[in-house]
């Protein structure tokens, strides 16, 4: 039998470097523990929030006004414009198109950058290191289609279809990193609890309507579902507890009056929902909040169930 000559280290190097080159998901997943990334995170995380503080600015960049978040569709436009120059590239004739389609990429990763920042700036931390590493995977991708764009008007245009096939082979790194990010990590994807799959049919026997402070939310248990439940006198609201953002407990959110209703606002990140059918109001969530019908019996317990 063949023995490597290599030292062990070398040798545990480099299985560990391969293991990560077959694996990409290997390669994201050490992203998330990196905390060397922290400084640059902490102090990036801090300016974008004194840049950008809770309003209709910051609601309109998470997406709010769409009901998700506007960052995954705003990216396509840059990826789509890039992605459809390097083609051009393999034809003869088609220097023009390929140029115009690279500046309205660049142009295109201004809106989606600003997005992805106000969206990257209200994440756990695993999820923050992840998506600085997108986020200059994607800066160094606009650079690199910018110097092509460069070199393409001064006449050197072989050098810029390289630096756009190098820009493109970078954009797809940070693309990765960003579905990582999306869908193993789930920033963006609602956390709130898939009411209509956990709870039954029906109306559902919760409490007595005297157990229930008054004007105070308070956590219940239904099943599996873990329930924000809110009384002023005879009225009751129940919501999801788990906010659709990242998951915070939002019985521990604080109740705000926003547009004349109650709402209550998430400890952690400031999610604001209408008590009374989780309508979002502020961001950065976007998807509402799981909301229950709710009616008192003749006994005075309360019922609800699923609101459709
Ligand atoms: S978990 Fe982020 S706002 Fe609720």
């Amino acid at each position: 039998m063949r023995q490597s000559l290599l030292p062990a280290g070398r040798r545990a190097r480099r299985t560990r470097k391969a293991g990560l080159l077959s694996r990409p998901s290997a390669l994201a997943e050490r992203i998330e523990r990196a905390h060397a990334l922290d400084p640059v995170v902490q102090g990036l995380s801090d300016t974008v929030v004194r840049a950008l503080p809770a309003g209709p600015r910051a609601d309109a960049l998470h997406g709010v006004p769409f009901g998700q978040p506007a960052h995954p569709a705003l990216v396509r436009l840059p990826l789509g414009c890039w992605t459809s120059a390097v083609l051009l590239d393999l034809f003869r004739g088609t220097e023009r198109a390929a140029g115009v389609l690279i500046a309205t990429g660049i142009a295109g990763t201004a809106p989606a950058a600003a997005t992805g920042l106000a969206d990257w700036s209200a994440l756990h931390r695993d999820q923050q290191r992840v998506g600085l590493v997108h986020a200059v995977c994607q800066a160094s991708a606009a650079t690199l289609f910018l110097g092509s764009l460069a070199a393409r008007a001064g006449g050197r245009t072989r050098y810029g279809r390289a630096l756009s096939a190098a820009g493109l082979a970078v954009a797809t790194i940070g693309a990765y990193l960003g579905g990582h990010l999306a869908l193993r990590l789930g920033a963006g994807t609602s956390h709130a609890e898939q009411v209509s799959h956990l709870s039954g049919l029906g109306w559902h026997d919760l409490c007595g309507l005297r157990e229930l402070p008054d004007r105070r939310p308070v956590r219940r248990q239904l099943g599996y579902l873990s329930l924000l439940v809110y009384r002023q006198g005879s009225e009751v609201s129940v919501l999801s507890d788990r906010c659709s953002h990242l998951g915070g407990p939002l019985h521990q959110g604080r109740i705000v009056v926003e547009r004349g209703a109650a709402c209550i606002a998430c400890p952690w990140h400031g999610s604001t929902f209408v008590i009374a059918d989780g309508a979002v109001v502020h961001g950065p969530a976007t998807a509402r909040q799981p909301s229950f019908e709710t009616r008192v019996t003749s006994d005075g317990r309360i019922e609800l169930r699923p609101r459709p």
